[in-house]
């Protein structure tokens, strides 16, 4: 079970730790694995851009480097510094964390969750948000 108000407040609750100097976009993410634990992830930025990780991943590489391999869902929330929840556009996941994300997840049930707030919420599987994913089974 998906406790979507406690995932959300746990990704604004990341949010509070992004570096965001050049952007001034603050994104929190927390990742819900099946044994029931939560990670929560910011993005990082780089003086020179390129090393910047988002919260997406910063929640994922956290999670999988303690050990964790099954995941149910993600909430993500953004904006830039200074909007209050509820305001703004709703944050998506970028490309390259969708393409992780299917690295780990499967396809048609982990939940992709993008709030505006606690009461504001889309959620999609990571197959509507990535259709024709390239992942390892190509490989084979
Ligand atoms: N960002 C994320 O953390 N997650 C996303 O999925 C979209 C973009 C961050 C990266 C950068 O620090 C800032 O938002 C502006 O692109």
């Amino acid at each position: 079970m998906i406790n979507r108000k406690l995932l959300i407040e746990k990704a604004f609750e990341a949010q509070k730790f992004c570096y965001t100097p050049y952007s001034n976009f603050n994104v929190g993410a927390a990742l819900l694995c099946d044994d029931g634990e939560i990670y929560q992830g910011c993005n990082i930025e780089n003086a020179a851009y390129t090393p910047t990780n988002c919260a997406e991943r910063t929640a994922f590489f956290k999670a999988i480097s303690e050990g964790k391999k099954d995941f149910t869902a993600i909430a993500v929330v953004g904006n830039k510094k200074g909007i209050q929840q509820g305001e703004g556009d709703f944050c998506a996941p970028c490309a390259v964390c969708r393409q992780v994300m299917a690295e780990f997840c499967d396809l048609k049930t982990f939940k992709v969750i993008i709030a505006k707030s606690t009461a504001e919420y889309l959620e999609y599987t990571l197959e509507e948000l990535l259709p024709l994913a390239f992942t390892g089974k190509n490989l084979d």
